[in-house]
């Protein structure tokens, strides 16, 4: 029998957005796939590495385990929507200013991870920052650069607002 197919409707970056998925079709596979947005990249897809965040309403989410039918009618950010038009935001600025961004599998998930993190802490910790962040993982362990860029991006933002 050939598998049903759901029509749903995301707010992805703010533009209305539809696909017809299965019902197994992974957020993270309707993003890149049917969307055509590739930032989010996927890395161990089974939850563990963080590679795959994006927002949903706001809230960092997995989109390796998420099913995209399971959104449906919902907002998403990925990494692409995180410049406000042609610019940086601060914590993509910080993240090149502070060499936090080494490669392109963990570095989306980061930017988008710490987003949110900012978001309900905007001058966190040295501990909350490296909490916020342990769900990330680089497989490089450069983090040092990732912590530093975290703490440049709280300032930035505090900066800026
Ligand atoms: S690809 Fe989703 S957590 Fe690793
Ligand atoms: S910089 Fe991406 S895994 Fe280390």
């Amino acid at each position: 029998m050939p598998e049903r197919v759901h029509e749903i409707t995301l707010t992805v970056n703010g533009t209305v957005r539809r696909a017809a998925v299965p019902g197994r079709r992974l957020l993270s596979d309707c993003l890149r796939h049917d969307l055509g947005l590739t930032g989010t990249h996927v890395g161990c897809e089974h939850g563990v590495c963080g590679c795959c965040t994006v927002l949903l309403d706001g809230e960092p989410v997995r989109s390796c385990l998420t099913f995209a039918v399971t959104v449906d009618g919902h907002e998403i950010t990925t990494v692409e929507g995180l410049a406000d038009g042609g610019r940086m935001s601060p914590v993509q600025r910080a993240f090149a200013e502070c060499h936090g961004l080494q490669c392109g599998f963990c570095t989306p998930g980061f930017l988008c991870t710490v987003t949110a993190l900012l978001r309900k802490n905007p001058a966190p910790a040295e501990e909350e920052v490296l909490e916020g962040i342990s769900g990330n993982l680089c497989r490089c362990t450069g983090y040092q650069n990732i912590v530093r860029a975290v703490h440049r991006a709280a300032e930035l933002t505090a900066e800026e607002s």
